[in-house]
């Protein structure tokens, strides 16, 4: 496993992202922050939730178009950003491997402990392909991925939208510097569709999503000494129709005043204010073409899952 990331540079990263995320009106923390150990766990929980229609969705594309894909970018290598359990991998994986192009799997990841668990297991059921698990950030690390072979740059789950409009411009800018001739990208995207749904999806019954956006509090206490009162924030879902991007935020029911000692800094947070934690954007197919278009990808082919939630797009560097 390739280290680009220690747990000395999260912690800087950390201590600056918080600093100004505490700083700012509204407060807001960035949601690489949710996906320590636990945090990882409870994302996996919610990729099996009822109401949380995107995993399968994605997966359903995957399976039935997984060799068109494939065969359409005829990489040798696979390489996955925010790659996570890499369980929707394995469809590519193996569609790469019937099409008889598979030589090796590159996922990165900022979570070190699931990314090593994930690819220790993939070594098993993959032997003879050659793994390199690359424990980075999508912002900082794109040039540390092997470069050797053409590559499938997959970017799946709909993380892209959990950037703003410029920080994907960024990425798309930085991924296009990295891209080789022949490389491709395949991004996964969540669609537009009835806010309800929406809602539903990322504040489900059994509360799971509420913990996963509590854990950055969790987080927060354990890496920087805070002591934030968990239980006080609420997990609140806001669908944002004119940025058609769902929000989660964490409403803190009373006045509180939060310690984080290792940063020496006293946060007053007042009776029902709210801290922004992810957006999560929506896209409409055409703006989403159009995008790639003005960042310099050319879509090459897109795909819908059943019932249109959720699109695959495979673009090249124009
Ligand atoms: N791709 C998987 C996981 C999505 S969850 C899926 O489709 O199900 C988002 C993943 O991105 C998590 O594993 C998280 O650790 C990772 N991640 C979030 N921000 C990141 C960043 N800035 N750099 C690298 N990985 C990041
Ligand atoms: C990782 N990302 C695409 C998820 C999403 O849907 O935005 C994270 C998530 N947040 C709440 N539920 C899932």
């Amino acid at each position: 496993m390739e280290v680009h990331l220690t747990p000395a540079d999260l912690r800087v990263a950390m201590e600056r992202d918080v600093r100004r995320g505490l700083d700012s009106s509204p407060k807001e923390l960035p949601p690489v922050y949710f996906y320590d150990d636990r945090g990882s766990r409870l994302f996996d929980e919610i990729t099996r939730l009822p109401e949380y229609y995107p995993t399968r969705a994605e997966r359903a594309i995957l399976e039935q178009h997984g060799r068109d894909i494939a065969r359409t970018a005829g990489a040798s290598i696979l390489v996955e950003l925010g790659a996570g359990t890499c369980d929707k991998s394995r469809v590519i994986l193996d569609a790469m491997r019937d099409e008889g192009l598979l030589g090796g799997f590159a996922p990165l990841d900022v979570s070190d402990t699931t990314l090593w668990e994930a690819v220790s297991a993939l070594a098993v059921e993959y032997p003879g392909v050659a793994m390199t698990a690359v424990v980075g950030d999508f912002h900082e690390h794109l040039a540390c991925l092997p470069r050797e072979g053409v590559r499938l740059f997959a970017f799946l789950g709909g993380t892209i939208g959990n950037l703003d409009p410029t920080q994907r411009q960024g990425f798309y800018a930085d991924l296009l510097a990295d891209m080789l001739p022949g490389d491709h990208l395949l991004l996964g995207c969540d669609l537009i569709k009835d806010p309800a749904r929406l809602i539903a999806a990322y504040d489900d019954a059994q509360g799971v999503t509420a913990e996963f956006n509590r854990n950055v509090l969790h987080v927060i206490n354990a890496e920087l000494g805070a002591d934030f009162d968990v239980d006080r924030f609420i997990h609140q879902a806001r669908w944002n129709a004119e940025d058609h991007r769902i929000e989660m935020w964490l409403e803190c029911a009373e006045a509180t005043t939060v310690e984080i000692s290792d940063l020496g800094l006293r946060i007053e947070f007042a009776a029902g204010e709210a801290m922004r934690t992810e957006i999560s954007t929506k896209f409409d197919p055409e703006d989403l073409r159009r995008e790639l278009d003005a960042s310099g990808f050319a879509v090459e082919s897109s795909w819908f899952s059943p019932g249109d939630d959720f699109l695959l797009t495979l673009a090249t560097p124009k």
